[in-house]
């Protein structure tokens, strides 16, 4: 069987795919564009795709026999799930292996911006530092404030548990009651807009969909603490990036670090201007651990979807019963 790969993926994911399947991989080091990957794909029975690649209706119902796609990711808002169940075709995702890397990375821009340790690096830098000043590079404390988790699934989790040490009072936006944290922390499930008005550290856990989208606006950014830290390592669009700038700008709030943008790659050019935003490059999960993990997981899966087993990290298994039904 032969498989496509859009896009170089660490080594090990690679060899695993090599001893089951004739494996073509994108030969640029660069995004492929849609039509590319429709032509990649003439005469493959699996798909293994990135977060970037547009994954839609057009690619799933094009000339292909494709059995199986297999995302490189945890996320799986760019692929058209709907359009691949019509089709039978299962789609996975990797699960569980960047939990710890992402929840690390929202911590490392919670830290760096409430001590704007960037602005500082560059300050300090540039020769500007001339001695001790007790008003120089004042941020926020972190110890014995309030944490809003906005989604507290598997990431969001990892996340509020690594606060332990710092003795937070834990708010969460989920739909059911999270027992794990309302034991280890005493953290409580709360509204959006509770959270956001009591929050001193508000983070985005939550996934790409219709409801999400721009959840957070001009509206819910003015109810934030003026001395708040806004965190996102989810999708770009849950935040109206727009609105975000001007609540930066105009200081409704103290900060922000992103690592995921509107309409990534391009970042709006006034976010890059300001000095109390952190950007990352949409690498909260780039950890030579995490990345292999990937790489095996989403090879895994397409080896179980490609011999016509329910892959173990399966987002449509709907696929699978419609197939035993008929
Ligand atoms: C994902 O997996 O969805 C992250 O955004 C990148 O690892």
């Amino acid at each position: 069987m032969k498989v496509f790969v859009t896009r170089k993926i660490p080594e090990p994911g690679l060899e695993l795919l090599r001893k089951k399947f004739d494996v073509e991989i994108n030969p640029y080091n660069r995004v492929l564009t849609k039509q590319e990957i429709i032509s990649g794909l003439k005469g493959k029975d699996g798909l293994l795709c990135l977060l970037t690649d547009p994954i839609d209706k057009d690619v799933i119902f094009s000339e292909s026999k494709v059995k199986m796609i297999a995302s490189y990711a945890v996320g799986y808002d760019n692929i058209d799930i709907n359009a691949a169940t019509k089709h039978g075709i299962p789609v996975s995702n990797t699960p569980g292996v960047l939990t710890d890397a992402t929840a690390e990375m929202a911590w490392t821009l919670l830290f760096s911006v409430s001590r704007r340790i960037v602005e500082a690096d560059k300050f300090t830098r540039a020769g500007k530092f001339k001695g001790w000043d007790p008003l120089l590079m004042c941020g926020q404390n972190i110890s014995n404030k309030t944490l809003g988790i906005v989604g507290a699934g598997r990431i969001g989790t990892a996340f509020a548990l690594k606060s332990k040490g710092f003795n937070m009072h834990v708010l969460y936006v989920q739909r059911n009651i999270n027992e794990l944290l309302e034991r280890e922390l005493k953290a409580k499930k709360v509204e959006l807009f509770e959270l956001l008005k009591s929050s001193d550290f508000i983070s985005l856990h939550i996934p790409l969909n219709k409801e999400t989208y721009h959840l957070i606006g001009e509206k819910e950014l003015k109810m934030m603490k003026k001395t708040a830290v806004l965190i996102n390592t989810s999708r770009g669009p849950v935040i109206d990036e727009q609105a975000l700038v001007k609540a930066l700008q105009e200081k409704w709030i103290f900060g922000a670090g992103l690592d995921v943008y509107e309409c990534e790659p391009n970042i709006s050019e006034e976010l890059i201007k300001l000095n109390n935003v952190i950007l990352q490059p949409h690498s909260a999960s780039a950890t030579i651990e995490s990345r292999t993990k990937m790489a095996l997981l989403a090879a895994e899966n397409m080896i179980a979807g490609l011999k016509g087993e329910i892959p173990p990290n399966c987002v449509n298994t709907e696929v699978f019963q419609k197939k035993s039904i008929t």
